[in-house]
C-alpha cells in the first residue's frame, strides 16, 4: 500500500509518515501489521470524541439509510442541518445566531471573509503574524510567511498582517478595515494564547471603527480548551465565529456563525453570496449534530481542563522547557528542532503519536481526543518522558 501511496496519492511533503493503516477506536489507531498506537494528536484536533465514538456511528448509518446528498446548500429544510445550526445558536452568545454550514475550516474561513466585505463594503481584511487560517486563496492571503505563499502570487489583495498579542498595533486597524481575522488561540505559531485583555481590546478597537471581529476556533472550538468556544475563555464575544475540525467527530465540516442581520446579506444583492454543493450534507451534519451532544452529555469540556493538569503534572523533564496552551491543545517546548523531530519519530516507534507545528519547529504537538482516559494520558506521557530520556543520554 505504501508504494502505491507514494506513486498515486498527491503528496504534501517529500517525507509523509506513510502509516498504513489498518483501523482506529477511541484513542488508538491500529496498523497493517496489527501495531496499536496510542493517538496524541486526534487527526490535528479533528477526531474530538475519539475515533469512531459509537454516537457518531450510529448518527451516520441512521442518516445515511434516510437520505444522502438531496440538494445543494440552502434550498431544502433537512432535520441535521437544521438542528445543528439551532443548536449552535443555543450554545452561542446572542447576537450569534446564524450559521452558514460548508466543507473545510479554509471555506469557512473565505466564507468569513466574503461576509466581513459584505457588511461593510470595505476591502481591506488584517490578519496576524505567524497566522494559519487554512490554504484555499482567501484563507491562504492571510498568511504572511513569503516562502510558503510567493509562488501563489497574486494572492487576494487588501490583506495587512499586525503582531498576535500587540497593543501597539491595534492602531492599524481603521475605517477603512472590512474585518479582523485572528485565531482565538495561534496554533501553528505554538499554542500562544492572547494576553489579558488583548482580543477585548480588538474588539473594541473594531466596534470604534466599525470593523468586525472575525475569530478562528477551528482549533480550540469544541471543547478542547475547556469551553465549548475558545473565546469564552477571554471575556470576547467575535462577530462571526468559524468552526471545523473536531466539529465534525471526524467527518469533513466547516461553518461560519453571524447575527441574522449580518449573515442575510450573504443571501440577497447579489443573492447566492456564497455557495456550496455540499455544505450542510445530511449525513455530516448528522455525525456534527451526535458529536457537539457528545461533548455535552459526557462532560469533556469540564474533563479537557483535569486532563490538562495531569499532562502538564505528567510533562516535566530536562528537555521540555514549557509547556503551552490550554486544555488539551498542547504544545512541548523542547531546546530544538532537532529534538523535537527525534522525539516525534520515535514516539511513533513506541506507539505513540505526536506531531509538529506548523511554524514552530520546537514543539511537540499533544492534541489528543477529548475522551482519551487518564490512564491513556499517563501511557502516552510515559512513552514520551522515556523517549526524551534516550535522546537526552546521547545528547550528554
Ligand atoms: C486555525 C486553523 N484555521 C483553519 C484551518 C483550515 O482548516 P481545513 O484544513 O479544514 O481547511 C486549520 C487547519 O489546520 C487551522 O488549524
Amino acid at each position: 500500500m505504501k508504494a502505491d501511496f507514494l506513486k498515486y496519492q498527491a503528496q504534501t511533503t517529500p517525507h509523509p509518515l506513510a502509516m498504513e493503516v489498518s483501523h482506529a477506536k477511541g484513542s488508538y489507531i491500529y496498523d497493517t501489521s496489527g501495531k496499536a498506537y496510542l493517538d496524541f494528536v486526534a487527526g490535528v484536533s479533528a477526531t474530538s470524541v475519539g475515533h469512531g465514538h459509537p454516537n457518531v456511528l450510529k448518527a451516520l448509518r441512521e442518516q445515511s439509510e434516510k437520505y444522502l446528498h438531496v440538494m445543494v446548500y440552502g434550498e431544502y429544510a433537512q432535520s441535521p442541518a437544521v438542528q445543528l445550526t439551532r443548536l449552535l445558536a443555543e450554545l452561542l452568545p446572542a447576537p450569534l445566531e446564524q450559521t452558514y454550514l460548508v466543507n473545510s475550516g479554509t471555506e469557512a474561513i473565505d466564507g468569513a471573509m466574503k461576509l466581513a466585505r459584505r457588511v461593510t463594503g470595505r476591502k481591506e481584511i488584517i490578519s496576524a503574524n505567524q497566522a494559519y487560517h487554512g490554504n484555499t486563496f482567501g484563507a491562504l492571503s492571510l498568511m504572511n510567511y513569503e516562502e510558503r505563499v510567493a509562488p501563489f502570487r497574486p494572492l487576494v489583495g487588501g490583506i495587512r498582517h499586525i503582531d498576535y498579542n500587540s497593543f501597539e498595533h491595534l492602531e492599524q486597524i481603521t475605517s477603512q478595515t472590512a474585518g479582523v481575522v485572528l485565531e482565538t488561540i495561534q496554533g501553528g505559531a505554538g499554542f500562544i494564547q492572547p494576553v489579558e485583555g488583548w482580543l477585548s481590546a480588538v474588539k473594541k478597537r473594531c466596534e470604534e471603527v466599525g470593523a468586525l471581529l472575525i475569530l478562528d476556533e477551528i482549533q480550540p472550538g469544541f471543547g478542547r480548551t475547556g469551553t465549548f468556544f475558545g473565546f469564552e475563555n477571554y471575556n470576547v464575544i467575535p462577530d462571526i465565529v468559524v468552526m471545523g475540525k473536531g466539529m465534525g467527530g471526524g467527518m469533513p465540516i466547516g461553518a461560519f456563525t453571524a447575527s441574522t442581520a449580518h449573515m442575510q446579506l450573504l443571501s440577497n444583492n447579489p443573492k447566492l453570496g456564497h455557495i456550496t454543493t455540499f455544505g450542510g450534507h445530511p449525513v455530516i451534519a448528522a455525525a456534527a449534530l451526535a458529536t457537539v451532544q457528545t461533548i455535552l452529555d459526557e462532560k469533556l469540556m469540564e474533563q479537557a481542563l483535569e486532563k490538562e493538569k495531569l499532562m502538564r503534572s505528567l510533562l516535566i523533564h530536562p528537555l521540555i522547557e514549557e509547556v503551552r496552551g490550554k486544555g488539551l491543545m498542547l504544545a512541548a517546548m523542547t531546546p530544538s528542532a532537532e529534538i523535537t523531530s527525534q522525539a516525534i519519530l520515535q514516539a511513533q516507534d513506541e506507539g505513540l503519536i505526536l506531531f509538529w507545528l506548523l511554524f514552530e519547529s520546537r514543539a511537540i504537538r499533544i492534541t489528543p481526543p477529548l475522551t482519551i482516559s487518564n490512564e491513556e494520558i499517563e501511557k502516552g506521557c510515559r512513552t514520551l518522558i522515556q523517549v526524551l530520556d534516550k535522546i537526552a543520554s546521547k545528547l550528554s
